[in-house]
């Protein structure tokens, strides 16, 4: 069995970057390292995800998105996170599960036992041996993030950024009270300093955690 990491925080927080450069850094120590994202990380959950992002479904309610977030976990997990750890390798993972108890659960008040119930029959007895949470003020994340679309101009992507400041307080506490909860399995990193700063602490997180070689 290899070894799950999960990086998880609100928009902006810096975990996609984070991500990238634990890969390399993992790599060049010579891990086989696998990196993923979600919603998405193989067509049929590509396919899942442009639906959930697309500006023009604004209409979508709370239910089906859970659902369909639940649907992509499903694919991704059978086609993607589940061989790779069975075949040793480390896998790191661009949210996932504790993404839907914050953004479902905690920003859109759905039922938390629920989304629970949702996450295990999605991901089976696939759970993070670690889950990083980049932590950042709301106003600095969203920042960050803003300045993203301005300079991609990825319109049809935006519509989380959209919602309100409140969704995202209420969605950094939620991953700070998930984080609370299973101390075993959460590390909180401060994300609101420099990308170098940052990965130093993420990778002081997560070099004594790996499985020996
Ligand atoms: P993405 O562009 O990957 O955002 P980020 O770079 O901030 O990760 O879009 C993913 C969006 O999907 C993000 O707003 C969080 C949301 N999301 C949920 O609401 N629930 C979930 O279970 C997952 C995995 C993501």
């Amino acid at each position: 069995m290899g070894f799950f990491i999960t990086f998880e925080g609100i928009e902006g927080c810096g975990k996609s970057t984070q991500l990238r450069r634990a890969a390399e850094r993992l790599t060049r120590e010579g891990y086989d390292v696998v990196i993923t994202r979600e919603p998405g990380g193989c067509p049929i959950a590509d396919a899942i995800r442009a639906i959930l992002l697309d500006a023009d479904n604004s209409a979508m309610v709370p239910l089906a998105e859970l659902l369909l977030y639940a649907a992509a976990r499903a694919q991704h997990v059978a086609e993607v996170i589940g061989p790779a750890l069975r075949e040793g390798k480390i896998v790191l993972c661009d949210r996932f599960t504790d993404s839907t108890l914050a953004y479902q659960g905690y920003g859109r008040q759905l039922d938390r036992e629920l989304i629970g119930q949702l996450n295990t029959l999605a991901a089976g007895d696939i759970r993070p041996h670690l889950t990083l949470v980049l932590d950042c003020p709301v106003e600095v994340g969203l920042g960050r993030a803003m300045a993203r679309i301005n300079a991609a101009s990825t319109a049809r992507e935006e519509r989380f950024e959209q919602e309100s400041r409140l969704f995202h307080e209420r969605i950094r506490d939620g991953f700070l009270q998930l984080a609370a909860a299973e101390a075993g399995r959460f590390l909180v990193v401060d994300g609101s300093g420099g990308i170098e700063e940052t990965e130093d602490l993420v990778m002081t997180s997560i070099l004594p955690r790996l499985p020996r070689r």
